[in-house]
């Protein structure tokens, strides 16, 4: 439990989301518009949210799998220390990946993820981060896709959690310590 109290203020609404999911949708049909089955990476756990709307937008045969990653434990800040807790359960060499990631903040998470993924020789392999906070990036990678950039706020909501806690509200919010 979060030892502080604190209040959520709506940074974006679900509506503005949905709507920019379309369009990243469009972008991405048309990127992968030769593939026969793309392979959809989400980052656990904080993508679930975004990947299962993403991939309800993609009219095109993809499968679905998932890596479990952990850096931050309960506390507010990155440690550079990135721990893959899930693999994937299948192969990517020869495949067209897309890697779906909720939040790139330090980075460290992503460039992990994606050495691991390139070292298994995809045919094509890109990332798409529905919030992308490129103040605080500590290395440099950025998204092919994303989906708004944000301020230094502490977010929480779509999937993201503050202490386990938040992931199942339906916009992003900002965290406002009330004490
Ligand atoms: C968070 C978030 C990203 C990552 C971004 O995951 O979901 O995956 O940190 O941070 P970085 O760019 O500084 O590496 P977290 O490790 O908190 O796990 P979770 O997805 O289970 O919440």
């Amino acid at each position: 439990m979060p030892d502080r109290s604190y209040v959520i203020d709506q940074m974006i609404s679900a509506k503005s989301i949905a709507a920019r999911i379309e369009d990243l949708a469009r972008e991405i049909k048309a990127e992968f518009a030769g593939t026969d089955r793309l392979i959809v990476v989400g980052l656990l756990r904080g993508s679930f949210v975004f990947i299962a709307d993403l991939v309800r937008e993609l009219d095109m045969n993809v499968e679905v799998d998932f890596v479990e990653t952990s850096s931050y434990g309960n506390a507010m800040e990155s440690s550079k220390e990135v721990r893959i807790l899930k693999d994937l359960r299948g192969e990517i060499e020869g495949r067209d990946v897309l890697v779906v990631e909720d939040i790139v903040d330090t980075g460290h998470t992503l460039t992990h993820v994606l050495h691991l993924l390139e070292s298994r020789a995809p045919a094509k392999l890109r990332t798409i981060a529905l919030l992308d906070k490129p103040i605080r990036r500590e290395v440099d990678i950025k998204a092919d896709w994303i989906g708004f950039e944000i301020p230094d706020e502490f977010v929480v909501g779509y999937g993201i959690d503050f202490a386990q806690r938040n992931r199942n509200l339906p916009f992003i919010g900002k965290v406002r310590f009330t004490e």
